[in-house]
């Protein structure tokens, strides 16, 4: 591209950068500059887009029936009777392995009632105590909770190989989740109806991983298993029976 004729002028007002510049002449660096600004404006307004707007109306919202706390439930000071020397081994009392090896997953009511047997007399003295009681105990009904860590339904995933065989810590995928006070809301990708734990909180978490249970994405599982030796595990029929 030809430079116009007036650029000399400009370039000696411009200073000794420009007229270096101007040793470059078929470089219009004006027409460059200007559409770089536009190209960065660009930039930025998609990325406000991708990266804010577009996850926040992918996601539905919605709170869990009730709260939980594990804080609570794991501190023996405050709660007493829920066995176990470790605090791995106080999981397992409540997220126990059946007889036949399948896991229980989140336990059910009659778990529960071992302690909050009476709908009457609260252990404790929380509002949130008295609707699990009043809502659940009272009408022997069992908590619809959702599943933060659910798996589309073709995925075979089973905690026995995991947890007993390969003996992973349940924060190695679950990550903090047994600190929670306060149940975070449970968000569901409104395309897939998959829960947004899948594929990670921050959509550049599809991309970049920074937390090692950030995500549990089909990449994130065949990892692991090249990691562990376990290259065997990573055929597609083994995951999706
Ligand atoms: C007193 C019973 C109890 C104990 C003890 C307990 N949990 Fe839970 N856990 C629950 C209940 C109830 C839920 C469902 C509500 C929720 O999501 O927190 C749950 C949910 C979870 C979930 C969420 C699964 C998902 O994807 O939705 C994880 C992960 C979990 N527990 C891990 C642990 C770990 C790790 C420990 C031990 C450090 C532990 N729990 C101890 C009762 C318990
Ligand atoms: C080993 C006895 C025990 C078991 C088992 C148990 N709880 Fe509790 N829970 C308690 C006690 C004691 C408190 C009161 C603690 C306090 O407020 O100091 C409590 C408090 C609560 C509260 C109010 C505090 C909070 O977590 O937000 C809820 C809700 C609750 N329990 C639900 C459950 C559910 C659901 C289950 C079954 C998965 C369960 N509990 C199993 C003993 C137990
Ligand atoms: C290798 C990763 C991994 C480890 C280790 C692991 N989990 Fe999970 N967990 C998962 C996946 C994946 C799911 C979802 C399974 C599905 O939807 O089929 C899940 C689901 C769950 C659920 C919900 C299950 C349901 O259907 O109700 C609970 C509760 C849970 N895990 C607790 C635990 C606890 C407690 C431990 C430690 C004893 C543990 N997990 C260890 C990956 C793991
Ligand atoms: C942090 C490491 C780790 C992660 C993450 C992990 N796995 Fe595994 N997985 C293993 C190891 C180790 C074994 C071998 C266990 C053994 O048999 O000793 C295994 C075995 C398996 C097996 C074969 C055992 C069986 O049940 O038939 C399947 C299937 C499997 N994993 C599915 C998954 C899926 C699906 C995910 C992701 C949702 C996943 N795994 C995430 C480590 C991991
Ligand atoms: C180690 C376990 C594992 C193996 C091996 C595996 N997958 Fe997956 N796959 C997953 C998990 C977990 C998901 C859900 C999360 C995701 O979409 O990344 C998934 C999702 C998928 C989906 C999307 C399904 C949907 O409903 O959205 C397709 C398609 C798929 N896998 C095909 C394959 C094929 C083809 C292979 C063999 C080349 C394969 N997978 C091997 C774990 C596995």
């Amino acid at each position: 591209m030809k430079k116009p004729a007036n650029s000399s002028e400009t370039s000696s007002k411009g200073g000794s950068l420009r007229s270096i510049l101007d040793l470059i002449p078929w470089v219009d660096f004006e027409s460059v500059a200007r559409v770089g600004i536009f190209f960065f404006i660009g930039l930025v307004g998609a990325s406000i887009v991708g990266w804010v707007i577009f996850p926040m109306v992918l996601y539905s919202k919605q709170p869990q029936p009730i709260n939980f706390s594990h804080v609570v439930h794991l501190d023996s000071e405050k709660v007493d009777g829920v066995e176990g020397e470790t605090k791995a081994e106080k999981c397992l009392y409540c997220h126990l392995f059946y007889e036949d090896g399948t896991f229980g997953g989140i336990p059910k009511l009659e778990s529960c009632i071992e302690c909050h047997d009476d709908p009457e007399s609260p252990q404790g003295e929380s509002p949130g105590e008295q609707a699990f009681l009043t809502d659940y105990v009272a009408e022997e009904k069992e908590v619809p909770w959702l599943v933060y860590s659910k798996q589309p339904d073709c995925v075979y995933f089973s905690h026995i190989p995991h947890v007993k065989m390969a003996k992973l810590e349940c924060a190695t995928c679950h990550g903090k989740h047994s600190e929670t006070d306060k149940l975070p809301l449970y968000e569901e990708n409104r395309l897939t109806g998959y829960s947004r734990n899948i594929w990670g909180k921050r959509l550049s978490g599809m991309y970049f991983k920074k937390e090692p249970y950030d995500r549990m994405k089909m990449d994130d599982c065949a990892e692991c298993h090249t990691k562990k030796g376990r290259k065997e595990n990573n055929a597609c029929f083994v995951c999706h029976k």
